[in-house]
């Protein structure tokens, strides 16, 4: 059944049949900037938050930005009710347009602006409990790791090195020994009974899943530091865990080729995980 799970450049229309010129700069440079936004039904979560980042994003990269996070924000609901599809991710992404190749930013770049929309079953508290596992990589990404851009090459090859080697993700460490975040998520670690995660700075992600985390563990009475834990405090962890929209939070169980703690799920990953899902399931119900 072909049905309209993409919007483009104003139109409704099936994702296959969405087409972007050769010259467009996201293709070609990656200038550009990307949003991955949790949906059931005609609700999208924490959508404000999401448009908030991609304006940041957009801003970031001097795009003349205006209302591109608005106008696809209002289209999100209809793109949902068009493809049927009863719960998943949608994908928002805006380029700088197509232009003659040349570094040189265009003087009036005509962004590409698109939505699509994605069927997905998120984790099962069965998978949440499996855990997933991680390597640990030297962070080789720019210095804006707080704009969302679409230019993930780092991350491509930073889980494929990660595959490589068996396990399900990267988890970025500075020079300097601080961990920092994963290929497409955030990493919390449980250390001296406190939650410790790398502050919002310029070598990680603003995760809005992440802002949820701190939000949920402050209530519950949890001592939180932003304060990012080094690689050999990451080793004597209690509990690791990642945050993000597609995984929400999901301990990790093995780093390297070591277990964390004693190989199972922790207390306050697992309570977090709790709230989240909790949090989760009334921001999606239906009113
Ligand atoms: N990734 N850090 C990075 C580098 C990310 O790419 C992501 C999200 C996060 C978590 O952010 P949030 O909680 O807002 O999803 C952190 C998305 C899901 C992706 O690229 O598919």
């Amino acid at each position: 059944m072909v049905v309209d799970d993409l919007f483009l450049k104003g139109e409704f229309m099936p994702l296959a049949s969405g087409t972007v010129s050769v010259l467009d700069r996201g293709f070609q440079f990656g200038d550009g900037a990307y949003e991955v936004v949790r949906f059931r039904g005609e609700r999208f979560l924490w959508l404000d938050e999401h448009m908030e980042r991609l304006r940041r994003s957009l801003a970031a990269l001097a795009m003349p930005s205006a209302d591109v996070a608005a106008r696809l924000a209002a289209i999100l609901p209809e793109l949902a009710s068009r493809s049927g599809y009863p719960e998943g991710s949608a994908y928002l992404q805006v380029t700088r347009g197509a232009a003659p190749r040349d570094f040189a930013l265009p003087s009036e770049p005509v962004l590409t602006e698109l939505a699509y929309v994605r069927p997905h079953t998120f984790l099962s508290w069965e998978e949440v409990n499996a855990g997933t596992t991680a390597l640990l990589q030297e962070d080789m990404r720019w210095a804006r790791c707080d704009v969302k851009s679409v230019s993930l090459l780092a991350a491509v090859m930073g889980k494929a090195v990660a595959a490589a080697a068996g396990t399900a993700e990267v988890i970025w460490v500075g020079t300097d020994g601080s961990v920092r975040e994963g290929g497409s998520c955030n990493i919390f670690a449980v250390v001296d009974g406190e939650l410790r995660t790398h502050p919002t700075d310029r070598h990680v992600l603003d995760g809005i899943t992440r802002r949820r985390v701190l939000e949920l563990a402050h209530g519950a009475g949890i001592a939180v530091r932003e304060d990012p834990v080094t690689r050999d405090e990451l080793s004597q962890a209690d509990e690791v865990f990642l945050s993000s929209t597609m995984r929400d939070v999901l301990p990790i169980l093995r780093i390297d080729d070591l277990p964390v703690g004693d190989g199972r799920p922790g207390l306050v990953t697992l309570r977090i995980a709790e709230m989240l899902r909790a949090a989760v399931t009334v921001e999606l119900a239906v009113p």
